[in-house]
């Protein structure tokens, strides 16, 4: 019998007969700000779940390690069990949200080259930013670990990016977690999808991800819709 291991803000995560293998259930519940705004994004989790599949296909295919094994249903996805690493590594190509606000920037200005930056993933706290020795210092995550993500988060960046533009999206940032698995190895967990992402319509800049849930834009689920359709032509 599975029973329910955990629930986080928009999956579900059940155990299976296989003590290495857990099931991923994506919801529809959406949150921002923090958990502070709530809200439901019609069929986000079939969506999702669908998303995080193609991104996890295309990211394995180029050596990227991660915890999918298969999709299961709509909503579900039979997943390695793996120790998450409570460092949420934050990719980001453009400036936009939280980094165009600290730096004082309009939202769209091209960074030089990739920006990698770590938060410990603590809702209470509101995810601070932190660095390396932060995360060495309070036993989040080793060196060797942090530089292991670091590598991945910039490949995984070069690999998404090229694809999607052809797809003509922007990848503007995305947010990655990564597990510890039964070997030991550092692998890609989570998911990849525009409640984790921004995705920005090559030629008009129309935002194709949450932002359009966080900032009241409305036409979110035909955003995610829309992202799908480009992915594989849906
Ligand atoms: P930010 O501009 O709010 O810092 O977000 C950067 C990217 O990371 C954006 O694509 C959204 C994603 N993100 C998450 O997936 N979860 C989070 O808790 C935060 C803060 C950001």
């Amino acid at each position: 019998m599975a029973t329910m291991l955990y629930e986080g803000k928009a999956k579900k995560i059940f155990t299976t007969d296989n003590a290495n293998e857990i099931i991923v259930y994506y919801k529809d519940d959406a949150t921002a700000l923090n958990g502070l705004k709530k809200g439901t994004i019609i069929d986000k989790g079939i969506m999702n779940n669908t998303i995080t599949t193609f991104f996890f296909d295309l990211l394995g295919k180029n050596g990227i390690p991660h915890h999918q094994i298969k999709k299961l249903s709509e909503r579900e996805a039979l997943c390695k069990k793996v120790t998450i690493i409570p460092v949420e590594v934050v990719t980001r190509n453009v400036a936009a949200g939280s980094l165009a606000k600290k730096m004082g920037v309009e939202e769209g200005l091209v960074l030089k080259r990739p920006l990698v930056e770590f938060y410990y993933k603590n809702d209470d706290l509101g995810d601070p930013m932190i660095n390396a020795d932060y995360a060495e210092s309070f036993g989040f995550a080793t060196d060797a670990q942090i530089a292991q993500m670091k590598e991945y988060a910039l490949k995984i960046n070069d690999i998404l990016k090229a694809f999607l533009l052809e797809r003509k999206i922007q990848l503007i940032d995305f947010k990655l977690e990564f597990g510890v698995d039964s070997e030991g190895k550092v692998i890609l967990a989570d998911e990849i999808t525009p409640d984790t992402s921004r995705l920005w319509d090559l030629e008009t800049n129309e935002k194709l991800d949450k932002d359009r849930f966080r900032r009241d834009m409305g036409n979110v689920e035909e955003a995610y819709q829309e992202v799908i359709r480009r992915l594989i032509g849906k």
